[in-house]
């Protein structure tokens, strides 16, 4: 058996009140005030115990982890042909980036990067009657939470200043890859990114990615297959330019978000979330990857 609860202490007590904490992204004014003295992780094994330290009951702006919650949408909703739209190759850029998407097509390099996850929002804009609406309560039974909701300051903040997004979209429509008007799903992106949850929340909603596509509560969201790919995209491209090495120093499937947040497990055995504000240069939480190299090096469990 491993002490879970002694090794996420002992994380928590080396990493937690660190002086080097990287600094708390601006470009979301919104996100700007949050106090980077922040620290929580949670941890929810196989058997459904949860372990927690710090300010893991604190809720903070998802962001991009929140990527994989509309994939996972996609996925449930077209299947593989959801692949003739957007690739599955990690793009070694930073996730704003948009060269990459003019010298292919119009075809994001995977749907992790801005422009993939707009390429899913426009799926979701499609194939769902209300996309913010059917979407949140989509997370609500993932996580069995009814409390989980947008931060509608968050999202107005975004729409204010995100004209990477604007570009990116209109980018993707120009190359008749987005369906729909760039206004309305780029307003679905924008609401999807400010998601609030908790770090147990967090991890309690990726749990299923680690249980075979059934949630917590045992619903089954997605076949083991659809469990398979999903992970490995977040191994190889859910760090952006940063995926070689949070694989090389952490050995899990993950995903950060610009909020300070980073969701990862490995499958069977747990599920875990940190979050500190503060990023690093590639805008991956800088404690966050401290906390979870020192979590499977202290467990011995990694994917590798
Ligand atoms: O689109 C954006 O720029 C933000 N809503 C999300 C970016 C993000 O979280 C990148 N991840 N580390």
């Amino acid at each position: 058996m491993i002490d879970f609860q002694g090794i996420l202490h002992k994380v928590y007590s080396e990493i937690g009140n660190r002086q080097e904490r990287g600094k708390v992204a601006t470009y979301i004014p919104e996100l700007g005030d949050i106090d980077i003295n922040k620290f929580g992780i949670h941890l929810v094994d196989s058997a459904k115990n949860e372990y927690s330290e710090g300010h893991s009951q604190e809720k903070f702006s998802i962001q991009s982890i929140s990527k994989v919650l509309s994939l996972t949408r996609a996925l449930s909703l077209v299947g593989e042909k959801l692949w003739s739209r957007v690739d599955v190759e990690p793009s070694g850029d930073p996730f704003n980036h948009l060269s990459l998407l003019e010298q292919e097509n119009g075809i994001p390099r995977n749907p992790l990067i801005n422009a993939g996850a707009i390429v899913v929002a426009d799926v979701l804009v499609s194939e769902l009657k209300n996309a913010k609406v059917e979407f949140l309560d989509f997370i609500r039974r993932i996580a069995n939470d009814p409390s989980i909701d947008y931060n509608l300051a968050v999202a107005k903040s975004e729409k204010n200043t995100g004209f990477r997004n604007f570009a990116a979209a209109n980018l993707l429509k120009s190359y008749s890859n987005l369906k729909n008007n760039v206004d309305e799903v780029l307003d679905f992106y924008f609401h999807q990114c400010s998601l609030e949850m908790n770090c147990a929340q967090l991890a309690e909603t990726f749990f299923l990615f680690s249980n075979r596509g059934h949630c917590i509560q045992d619903q089954k969201f997605l076949s083991v297959n659809q469990v398979k790919r999903i992970n490995a995209l977040m191994l190889t491209c859910g760090f952006y330019d940063e995926a070689g090495e949070f694989a090389f120093e952490v050995g899990l499937p993950g995903k950060s978000g610009v909020g300070g947040g980073i969701v990862a497990l490995l499958p069977n055995k747990f599920t875990v979330a940190t979050w500190s504000p503060g990023l690093n240069k590639k805008g991956n939480s800088k404690l966050g990857m401290e906390a979870l190299e020192m979590l499977t090096t202290e467990t011995g469990l990694s994917i590798f």
